[in-house]
């Protein structure tokens, strides 16, 4: 069963959405991907996600690979990657299963949802439809990689400040896609646009309305800062 199956659970449902308690809870996740949040227990998920946070990705290095493998480099989140994988294994997976950057979802696995969104060479693709050998010599970033440190990137602050989520399973690709769009000089900055721009990213907990005043707000700031 995915991760995102286990939004049926109840507790999930009956949680109170404006409690001061869950807006300090989804804070803590910032710096280390907000959209860890569909495990069963609001309190496993803190536990887990804190756990993500205090513990960086070390450089990984397989050796020399097996009869069927291939080798690449791949760089995420700053740190450098020798691995060995299968010609068709797929750089969602990888990146969950081999380096555990749980962050970036998997919804459909089908291209049509955007939840596996990151960032490859700066530029958002769907990481589910990518094939990891066709990214030797990348250098990808996903939600892990966003903050500095313990300080948010904009986006992600702007999406805590304006509730810009419910369930948080589409929250890490929303996010990433946000980031994209922001620094393409090539999209809009009306709010059409943004929708527009944002259109394969699939929420169903139908927080667009938030997410799109997040991602406004964050352009704002980006913008001040520069
Ligand atoms: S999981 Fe990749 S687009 Fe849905
Ligand atoms: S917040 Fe639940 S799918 Fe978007």
């Amino acid at each position: 069963m995915s991760d995102h199956q286990n939004n049926g659970d109840s507790r999930v449902e009956t949680f109170d959405a404006r409690s001061p308690s869950r807006r300090r809870f989804l804070k803590s996740m910032g710096a280390s991907g907000l959209a860890a949040a569909t495990a069963p227990a609001w309190a496993q998920i803190a536990q887990a996600s804190q756990q993500q946070q205090n513990a960086p990705v070390e450089p990984q290095d397989d050796g020399a690979p097996a009869e069927g493998e291939q080798q690449i480099q791949l760089t995420v989140n700053g740190v450098e990657h020798t691995l060995n994988v299968k010609p068709n294994a797929v750089l969602l997976d990888v990146l969950r299963d081999r380096l555990m950057l749980t962050g970036t979802k998997k919804g459909c696995d089908q291209g049509q949802c955007g939840a596996c969104t990151l960032l490859v060479n700066d530029t958002a693709i769907n990481s589910c439809l990518s094939l990891a050998v066709s990214h030797d010599g990348d250098s990808v970033t996903t939600i892990e990689g966003l903050s500095n440190g313990d300080e948010l990137h904009p986006v992600q602050a702007a999406f805590w400040e304006h509730d810009a989520y419910q369930c948080g399973y589409c929250t890490s690709g929303q996010i990433m896609s946000a980031v994209a769009i922001l620094n393409d000089d090539n999209i809009g900055s009306d709010d059409a646009s943004v929708r527009e721009a944002m259109s394969g990213n699939i929420c169903r907990c139908g927080a667009y309305k938030n997410i799109l005043a997040a991602v406004q707000d964050a352009r704002g700031k980006m913008e001040g800062a520069s």
